[in-house]
Parts: C-alpha cells; structure tokens; sequence
C-alpha cells in the first residue's frame, strides 16, 4: 500500500512538473518565434531596433526557467541582465545558450508537456467512460476513435480497459517526460565554465556573510550550551559548596552528604562541558580519521547503514570536522523523518574535493525550510565555497550531496 502511495505522489509531482513546463515552454515558442521574425528583419535591414527587445525577452523566459529548475534541484544562479549594445549581448556566452535553450526547449518541452498532460486526461475520459457513454450517439464512436461503434455498456467497459492502458503510460512514463522537459534547462542554463566570475564574486560575497552568521549562530550556540548547561551547574557546585563550609563544623555528616551533592553537580558539569568541546571539533577525527569517526557514525546508526570512505589523503581539519557534521545530521534526518530501510554513506576525494553522499530509500519530501539542521548544514558548507544539493522527490528516495574543497 505505502508503495502504491508513494507512486502515486510521484506520478503526481512529475505532471506537476510536466505543467510548469509547458508553462516555460509555450513562452519559450512566443520568444523564439518573436526572435526569429526579428532576426529575418535584420537580414532585411530593418529589425536591428528590435533585437534587444527579443534578446531580453528570450532573457527573461530562461530566468522563468532557470527559478523553476532551482525551486526543484540544484539552484541555478540567473545571470543578470543582457549586456547593452547588440554586438556585446550577440558575443555574450550566456545569450547564445540562451538562445540555444530556447530553441530546444519550444519544441522538446511543448511535446513532452502536451503528451505528459494528454495520458492522464485520456486515462481519465476513457475509464469513465462507462458512465457516460449513453450521451455520445453510437455513430460518433468512442473517444478518440470514431471509427469505433459503442452500442452497449460491455462494448464501453472495453473503452474503460483502453483507459487502463493510457493510466498504466502515464504512471510509468510521466517522471520520465519531466525528466527530459527539464533536460535542456539543466544543461544549457547554467553558467558556463569559465565565464562566471562575476557570478562567482556575487557568490562569494553572499557565502562569506553566510560564512559570518553561521559563525555567529555557532556562537550563539556555544555560548547558550555554557550558560545553560555547565554555568548552572558550576552555580550549583558553589551553593553547595559553601553549604558544606557552614555545615562542616556544627554536621560534619551533613558536610559529607553536601559535597557527595558538590561532587556530582562537578561530574554533571564535566560531562556537559566534554559535549560542548565535542561540538566545536569532534576529537575522535583526530583519534581515528574521518574515516575511523564516519565508522563510528555510521555503527550507532538505528537504520542499517552502508559506508563507503575513499580518502587516501586527509583534508583539512575544518573539513573534515564539516563532513563529520553533514553525515551525523544527514544519518540522524534519515533515522527522524525517512522510514527508510537502508542509508549508504559515500566519501570520495576527487581531484582535491571532498564528496560526499548520504542516499536513504526512505519516503522523501525533505525540505529545507521545515528545519534548521539541514539549513545548518548549507551554511556551513557553503562557508567553505563548497556545495550542498539535496535531492527529495515525494516518493522518495532522498539523496543529499556535499562538496567541499579539501583545503590542502
Ligand atoms: N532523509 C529524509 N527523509 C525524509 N524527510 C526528511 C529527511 N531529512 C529531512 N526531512 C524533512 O525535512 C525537514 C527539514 O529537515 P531539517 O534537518 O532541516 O530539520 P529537522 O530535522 O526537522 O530539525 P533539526 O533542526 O533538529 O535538524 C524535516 O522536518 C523532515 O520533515
Ligand atoms: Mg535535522
């Protein structure tokens, strides 16, 4: 049954997905059909007025595009405005993906929106088609196919099985469709490499402020951990030890029974200062290694964990401590929220960055703004110019990915 629904919602998010792409697409052919009469024009001689209106038309359908693909996946960071001037905006890298974008996307995401739309409408007509089927004269034939005499109700159940047949395409062709809607987009909308410094320099200066204030909500946790915690504490340890001063002379067994109090409120505030400590940098890195600490991770886990540790170099330690920190959050999400049966755990250094991947086969539907751990997690990664992309379609599976420089 948990199956059934999970298809379900799948099914239902990939046609959602469909519809917003049909959305992008039928812009799409507006502005492509407005650039191409603009372009004719100016082999004429006379459009070249136009051309920067149609450039910031196509422009502004790929931002369209370019939101929808980040609300759903990696983000993909828009590049602004076109530059003034048409010879500047005709040798901008961004406008011919663009333009190349737009062209494929008319055409591929109009057809995989029309036929991901169609299979669920036809599904629906002919399954209900029973039920009407006394309203349609015979000699017009069963939906779609007038060729097709329905005189009696046996006759328009086979019209229901057909409709079977359009919901079983649907089911199992729809996330594919989204899938190819969405493949133009994810290939040519991003920047390309190599030309996205200034994007690169907005980037940087956005993670650097995040940089700061995770700092300063690391702080902020530090600093509530101490107080509340081992402060209290420390308060209790005086109290009772001043108690026992008083009492020392007049009870001494009295004396003796406070500082058993004492002593224990000193062990509790030990025991809560080592978890701060642990907080800040967990020393079993530096015990084990990451891969030694991630074992640990993975062994306390309650969900069946598979860990997968590549590194034959150490990062830095900052780096190694925030892959700590993404894989004990992501483990304790998939224990929290996922259902799932199996989590696989996968660390890899490749070409000087870390990678690393935290896969459930749980239900799905993670969402950052639910939470703060994995809105933490973004943060801290991205402190260090790494990447975080969280992948968690309803129905699942869940798969997070972090990259990280390795800093050494
Ligand atoms: N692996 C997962 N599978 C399914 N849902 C998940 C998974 N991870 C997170 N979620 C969902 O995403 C939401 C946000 O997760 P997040 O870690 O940010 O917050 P949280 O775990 O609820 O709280 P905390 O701030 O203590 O981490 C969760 O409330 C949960 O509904
Ligand atoms: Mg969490």
């Amino acid at each position: 049954m948990a199956y059934v629904w999970r298809r379900i919602r799948v099914v239902v998010d990939a046609i959602e997905r469909l519809v917003g792409g049909l959305g992008t697409a039928v812009l799409a052919l507006g502005a492509l059909l407005w650039a191409l009469i603009v372009a004719v024009a100016c082999l004429a001689g006379v459009g070249l007025l136009a051309a920067p209106g149609a450039l910031r038309a196509v422009r502004a359908v790929a931002d369209r595009e370019r939101a929808r693909l980040s609300r759903r996946g990696t983000p993909i960071p828009a590049p602004g405005p076109v530059p003034l001037g048409l010879r500047a905006a005709v040798r901008d890298p961004f406008v011919r993906r663009d333009l190349g974008w737009v062209t494929l996307h008319a055409i591929t995401g109009l057809l995989s929106g029309l036929v991901g739309l169609a299979l669920p409408l036809y599904a629906l007509q002919d399954i209900t088609f029973p039920l009407w089927y006394r309203l349609v004269p015979p000699e017009d034939g069963a939906p779609g196919m007038g060729w097709w005499r329905i005189e009696s109700l046996s006759e328009a159940f086979v019209v229901g099985l057909v409709g079977l047949g359009w919901l079983a395409a649907a089911v199992g062709f729809s996330p594919a469709l989204a899938r190819v809607q969405e493949w133009p987009g994810r290939w040519l909308l991003p920047p390309p490499p190599g030309v996205d410094l200034s994007l690169r320099v907005a980037a940087l200066t956005a993670t650097r402020a995040a940089a700061l204030d995770a700092h300063a909500v690391e702080l902020r946790r530090i600093e509530r951990s101490l107080h509340d915690g081992t402060q209290n504490r420390l308060v209790a340890v005086n109290v009772l030890l001043g108690a026992a001063r008083r009492a020392v002379r007049r009870n001494p067994e009295r004396a003796d029974e406070i500082l058993g109090q004492a002593q224990d409120a000193a062990e509790q505030a030990l025991g809560e200062l080592r978890t701060v400590v642990r907080g800040i940098l967990p020393p079993v890195l530096d015990d084990r290694g990451l891969a030694g600490a991630l074992a640990g991770l993975a062994g306390s886990c309650a969900v069946p964990c598979r860990l997968e540790v590549d590194v034959a170099v150490r990062c830095a330690a900052s780096v190694e401590a925030t892959a700590y920190f993404v894989v004990a959050e992501g483990l304790t999400n998939v224990v929290r929220h996922s259902g799932a049966s199996q989590v696989d755990v996968t660390v890899r250094r490749e070409q000087g960055r870390l990678l690393v991947t935290v896969r459930d086969d749980g239900h799905g539907d993670a969402d950052e703004a639910r939470g703060s751990g994995l809105t933490g997690i973004r943060r801290r990664v991205e402190a260090y110019d790494g990447r975080m992309t969280l992948t968690s379609p309803p129905g699942g599976p869940t798969r997070m990915h972090v990259e990280l420089p390795c800093g050494s």
